[in-house]
C-alpha cells in the first residue's frame, strides 16, 4: 500500500468515526492489556470505557515461556469481517495472523513466516479489492511488508516498504483507569449483543461449571432428605458403538520407561543427554568410584552411538528410583560388551564381569558371572535369582581384571513378565489395564506423537526391529524414550488383550506448544516442509504395511514377522494429528496425509483432530468446519477436554445435536477435576453422569478414552490420572473403577428412558442407561445418584432380576479410593434405594 492510500485510509477512518458520533453507533475499543492477557474489548459507556472480556489470546510457542501478544491492530473487511495481527515476541521472523466474522469466534492463529528475524509491532490495513498490507518493523529500525490474502491464510514474501511513521499512530483510552494503545472501532448495536451476549453466555456457563459436589452441604439448591424418582423404559431403542470404553496409552509421568515397560536398568543405552532434561548425561544413573568414561568410537549401532568404558572399577546402576526385586524371581540380564583389544597378537581380548543385585547395605541379593571374550560387540546373558526381597535394589557390574571393555544395553527384565513376553511389560500394570477390557488403546501419545518441535515427531519406524537399532529420543514430557516398547511391543499388547490399535502419528506439524527452534521459530513450526512431505505420508503407508501386509510381498511386513508375528496385526484404524491448532500448515498436511491414506488403503478409518479444546474453542470450531467441508476424508475425530466436575454435570446433552451424517466422535482424552488434581469419588460421579450421555448418543460417539492413563509416584506431569503406581505398587483409582464398569456393562444397542417424578434442577445429578449385548443377549442397568442424599428411584418396565448382583461404589466426594461393593440392590417392591454418591450396575 502507498503511503497516499494508507493516509487516505485513516483520514476515512477517521471521518467514519466521526460521522458515527453523530449517529451515536457503539464505540468499542480493542487492545491488550498485558503480553500474557490475550486481546480485549472494552465498550464506552457513560462512564467511561468498560472492558467487556477476552476475545482471543496468543496461542504461539511453548506454554508459560511464550504465549503472548503484544501490538495487536485490528483491520475491518468490507463485509465486515475482521483481521487481527500482532507481534509474538521480539526475536521470531514471523507474525500472528487470524480472522473473525464477529469478534467472538477466532480462525486458529497462523504465523506467516517472514524473511527477517524480527516482525514487531505489525500493523494491518484492509485494501479495496479485499486483500490486506501488514506492515512491521525490524529491531534495527527497517519497516518490512507483505500482503496477505482475502481471508487471511497466504502471505506474500515480505518486502522492504517506505510506509510514512503515521501507519503506526495507535488509539488511546483509558480502561480501568489505565492507559491503553489499541484500536477504536465502531460497530452496529447487533455487532456490540453478540459479544455481550457471548461473554453473558460463558459468564453464565462459568457459574453452572463451578458447580461443586462437594460444596453441597452449603448448597441451598441440593436436597437435605431421600429423594424420589421414577426411571421408565420408552420403548425405542437404536443401535450404538460397541467400542465406547477403550484407554489412551501416552508415555508421559513415566509410563512407558520406568514404568509399563518392566526394563529395570534406567539409561540402558548411555543415550541420556540434557535434552531429555537439564543435567542428564550419559551417564546419569550410573555411578562408580572413578569417572565413568564414555565415548562413541565403533558404537554398537548408529542409533546408539554412546557406550560405557569399563575396566576393574565396579558400576552401578539405581534403576527407577531403585530397582525393586521379589524374593525368589528370576531376573534376565543381558548386555553387550565390546573387549578393547590389548595388543597381545591372535589372543581374543576377555573380560569376566560379576553382575549383582545388592540392597543399601550392600547385601548381595542374587549374583551370576558373565565372561566375554572378543573385541566385536556381542551380546551376553545371564539369570539372576533374587535371595531375597528389595524395593530399593541396585545393579552392580564388576569387571574382575584390568581388562577395559565397552559395555551397551545393559539390561535386566523380570522373567515374569504380563503373558511372559520378552522385552515385556510390566505385569500387574499391564494386568491392571487388561482388566478393563478396553476395546482400543490409542498410542503412544498425545503430545507425545506429535513431539516437542519438528525434530522430535514421533516417527513409528525408528520404534521396531533389534532393541540397540531403536532410536532413542528425548520425550516432550521432559525425560528420555528408550523405544524400547516401540510399535511392535504396542501392537503386540493390543492382540493380546483384545484391542483395537490406534496408532496416533503427527499430522506434518509438530505440537503447537513447541519452544522457538534455533532460527526462532516455535509452535507448529511452518510444519514438515513441504518438500518432505511425500516422504513423511510414505512412512505412514509403511506403517500399515508393516501392520498389515503380506511378509511373502512386503518388506515392512517381513520386518514384523522377523520380530515374531508372521501373522498380520489387523490395523483398521489410524490417528492423525493431536489435538493441533488447526491453522493453515496443519490443513493443508492434514489434508494431503488423509487423501493419500483414503486414496491407498480406503480400509483404514483415519481419524482427526478438532484440537486441545470443546466448543466454543477456535480450533474445535474450525476443526469441524474442515470435516464439514472434509467429510469423506476422515471416519471420525478426536475431541479433547478436560473440565471441571460441574462442568460434565451441565454438558450432558453435548452430543444430542451432532449432525449424525458427519463423521463420528472419538472422544480420546478427557477428565473430570477438582481443585485436589486427583480422581475422587466426584469427579468419577461425574464422569459416570457424561458416560450414560455418551452411551445415549453412542450413535455418533464411536470411542472415549480417559486421559492420561497412567502416571508414576514422584514424576507427575500431569494430574488427575486414572492409576497411579509406584515399583511396587498399582493403584487405580475411583476414575478407573467408572471405566471399567462401563467398558464391562457394555452393550451395542441402547434402550432409552426417561426420567421423571424429580425437579429438573436435580436431574443434572441423576444418570441411567440400559444397554444390551446383541451377541450375548445381556443387558446392563447403569444407575448414578451424584445427589447428597438418598434416591427411592422407581423402576417402570425394568424388573431387576430377584437376587442380582449389583456392582458399584459409593463414599463422599473427597474419596480418592472407595471399595467395589457386590451385592444386590436394595429394594423395595419396584423401588431401587440408591445411596448418596453412588454407582451401581446390574444384569437385567
Ligand atoms: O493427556 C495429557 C496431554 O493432554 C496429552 O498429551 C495432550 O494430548 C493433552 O494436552
Amino acid at each position: 500500500m502507498t503511503t497516499r492510500r494508507l493516509l487516505l485510509t485513516i483520514l476515512t477512518a477517521t471521518a467514519i468515526t466521526a460521522s458515527a458520533q453523530q449517529t451515536a453507533m457503539p464505540q468499542v475499543f480493542i487492545y491488550c492489556p498485558g503480553e500474557r492477557d490475550g486481546l480485549h474489548i472494552a465498550q464506552q459507556t457513560e462512564a467511561g470505557w468498560t472492558d467487556l472480556g477476552q476475545l482471543c489470546s496468543s496461542d504461539y510457542g511453548q506454554w508459560g515461556a511464550e504465549k503472548r501478544m503484544y501490538h495487536p491492530s485490528l483491520a475491518r473487511a468490507k463485509d465486515g469481517s475482521w483481521r487481527l495481527v500482532f507481534q509474538v515476541n521480539d526475536l521470531s521472523p514471523m507474525l500472528a495472523a487470524a480472522y473473525s466474522r464477529d469478534l467472538v469466534t477466532w480462525r486458529p492463529q497462523d504465523y506467516p513466516r517472514m524473511t527477517t528475524r524480527q516482525c514487531l509491532k505489525p500493523v494491518v490495513f484492509a485494501n479495496d479489492e479485499g486483500t490486506f498490507d501488514i506492515y512491521y518493523k525490524t529491531k534495527d529500525g527497517d519497516k518490512r511488508w507483505t500482503r496477505a490474502s482475502a481471508d487471511f491464510r497466504l502471505f506474500a514474501r515480505d518486502e522492504q516498504s517506505q510506509i510514512d511513521e503515521a501507519a503506526w499512530t495507535r488509539d488511546t483510552a483509558t480502561v480501568g483507569g489505565a492507559l491503553r494503545e489499541g484500536c477504536l472501532f465502531e460497530v452496529t448495536p447487533q455487532e456490540l449483543k453478540r459479544v455481550t451476549d457471548h461473554f453473558e453466555a460463558m459468564r453464565q456457563d462459568a457459574r453452572l461449571s463451578s458447580e461443586r459436589m462437594h460444596d453441597d452441604a452449603r448448597n441451598s439448591a441440593m436436597p437435605k432428605t431421600a429423594c424420589e424418582a421414577t426411571l421408565s423404559l420408552t420403548g425405542t431403542e437404536k443401535a450404538i458403538s460397541d467400542k465406547l470404553i477403550g484407554v489412551f496409552f501416552e508415555d508421559i509421568s513415566y509410563a512407558a520407561d520406568g514404568g509399563l515397560y518392566a526394563e529395570l536398568i534406567q539409561n540402558r543405552d548411555f543415550e541420556y543427554t540434557p535434552r531429555d532434561h537439564r543435567g542428564w548425561t550419559a551417564t546419569t544413573a550410573w555411578s562408580s568410584s572413578q569417572p565413568i568414561q564414555v565415548v562413541q568410537v565403533d558404537p554398537l549401532s548408529a542409533n546408539n552411538p554412546h557406550y560405557a568404558v569399563v575396566g576393574e572399577d565396579t558400576i552401578y546402576n539405581e534403576g527407577w528410583d531403585g530397582i525393586a526385586v521379589k524374593q525368589g524371581a528370576r531376573y534376565d540380564f543381558s548386555m553387550f560388551v565390546r573387549n578393547v583389544r590389548t595388543g597381545e597378537e591372535g589372543k581374543a581380548p576377555r573380560k569376566d564381569f560379576i553382575v549383582q543385585l545388592t540392597d543399601s547395605l550392600g547385601n548381595v541379593l542374587a549374583q551370576a558371572k558373565v565372561k566375554t571374550e572378543g573385541d566385536a560387540w556381542q551380546r551376553y546373558e545371564a539369570v539372576l535369582k533374587a535371595k531375597q526381597t528389595c524395593d530399593k535394589a541396585r545393579l552392580a557390574l564388576i569387571g574382575v581384571k584390568a581388562q577395559r571393555a565397552g559395555i551397551d544395553m545393559v539390561s535386566l527384565f523380570p522373567q515374569e513378565t504380563f503373558m511372559n513376553r520378552k522385552n515385556g511389560l510390566r505385569k500387574d500394570l499391564a494386568e491392571t489395564i487388561a482388566a478393563l477390557k478396553p476395546k482400543f488403546v490409542r498410542f503412544p501419545g498425545g503430545c507425545m506423537s506429535h513431539g516437542q518441535g519438528l525434530a522430535n515427531i514421533y516417527h513409528w519406524q525408528h520404534t521396531i526391529g533389534p532393541l540397540e537399532q531403536r532410536k532413542p529420543d528425548f520425550n516432550i514430557w521432559n525425560y528420555h524414550q528408550t523405544r524400547g516398547l516401540g510399535f511392535y511391543e504396542y501392537f503386540q499388547f493390543c492382540e493380546d488383550i483384545g484391542a483395537e490399535p490406534l496408532p496416533v502419528l503427527a499430522a506434518g506439524v509438530p505440537c503447537q506448544n513447541s519452544a522457538n527452534d534455533r532460527n526462532g521459530v516455535g509452535g507448529q513450526q511452518g510444519g514438515i516442509p513441504m518438500e518432505e512431505m511425500p516422504a513423511y505420508i510414505q512412512e505412514l503407508m509403511d506403517l500399515i504395511e508393516w501392520a498389515n501386509g503380506d511378509p511373502a510381498t512386503s518388506r515392512w511386513a517381513k520386518m514384523r514377522a522377523d520380530a515374531g508375528h508372521p501373522a498380520p496385526f489387523n490395523l483398521k484404524y489410524i490417528g492423525i494429528g493431536n489435538e493441533d491448532i488447526i491453522s493453515t500448515v496443519f490443513e493443508e498436511r492434514y489434508e494431503m496425509i488423509c487423501k493419500a491414506i483414503r486414496q491407498r488403503h480406503p480400509e483404514i478409518k483415519i481419524c482427526g483432530t478438532v484440537g486441545p479444546f470443546h466448543t466454543p474453542s477456535a480450533d474445535y470450531i474450525e476443526g469441524w468446519d474442515f470435516t464439514r467441508r472434509h467429510p469423506e476424508l476422515q471416519y471420525m475425530v478426536d475431541e479433547h477436554y478436560y473440565e471441571s466436575t460441574g462442568w460434565f454435570m451441565h454438558h450432558r446433552d453435548y452430543y444430542d445435536d451432532y449432525n449424525r451424517k458427519l463423521p463420528k466422535v472419538y472422544l480420546g482424552e478427557y477428565a473430570a477435576s477438582t481443585q485436589a488434581r486427583r480422581p475422587n469419588v466426584e469427579t468419577a460421579l461425574a464422569e459416570a453422569l457424561y458416560l450414560t450421555d455418551v452411551e445415549r448418543n453412542g450413535d455418533v460417539v464411536e470411542m472415549t478414552s480417559y486421559a492420561p492413563m497412567l502416571a508414576k509416584d514422584g514424576h507427575h506431569n500431569w494430574n488427575p490420572d486414572m492409576i497411579y503406581f509406584s515399583n511396587t505398587e498399582v493403584r487405580p483409582t475411583p476414575a478407573y473403577d467408572v471405566q471399567r464398569l462401563f467398558s464391562l456393562y457394555s452393550g451395542d444397542r441402547y434402550e432409552a428412558t426417561q426420567l421423571s417424578g424429580i425437579a429438573d434442577s436435580l436431574k443434572h445429578r441423576l444418570g441411567a442407561s440400559v444397554v444390551r449385548d446383541s451377541k450375548t443377549g445381556r443387558r446392563y442397568l447403569k444407575l448414578i445418584n451424584a445427589l447428597p442424599v438418598p434416591l427411592n428411584l422407581t423402576l417402570q418396565g425394568i424388573d431387576i432380576p430377584a437376587g442380582a448382583i449389583a456392582e458399584g461404589f459409593d463414599g463422599q466426594p473427597e474419596d480418592q479410593s472407595v471399595r467395589m461393593k457386590y451385592e444386590p440392590l436394595q429394594t423395595d417392591g419396584n423401588t431401587v434405594v440408591l445411596p448418596p454418591y453412588a454407582i451401581r450396575v446390574v444384569n437385567l
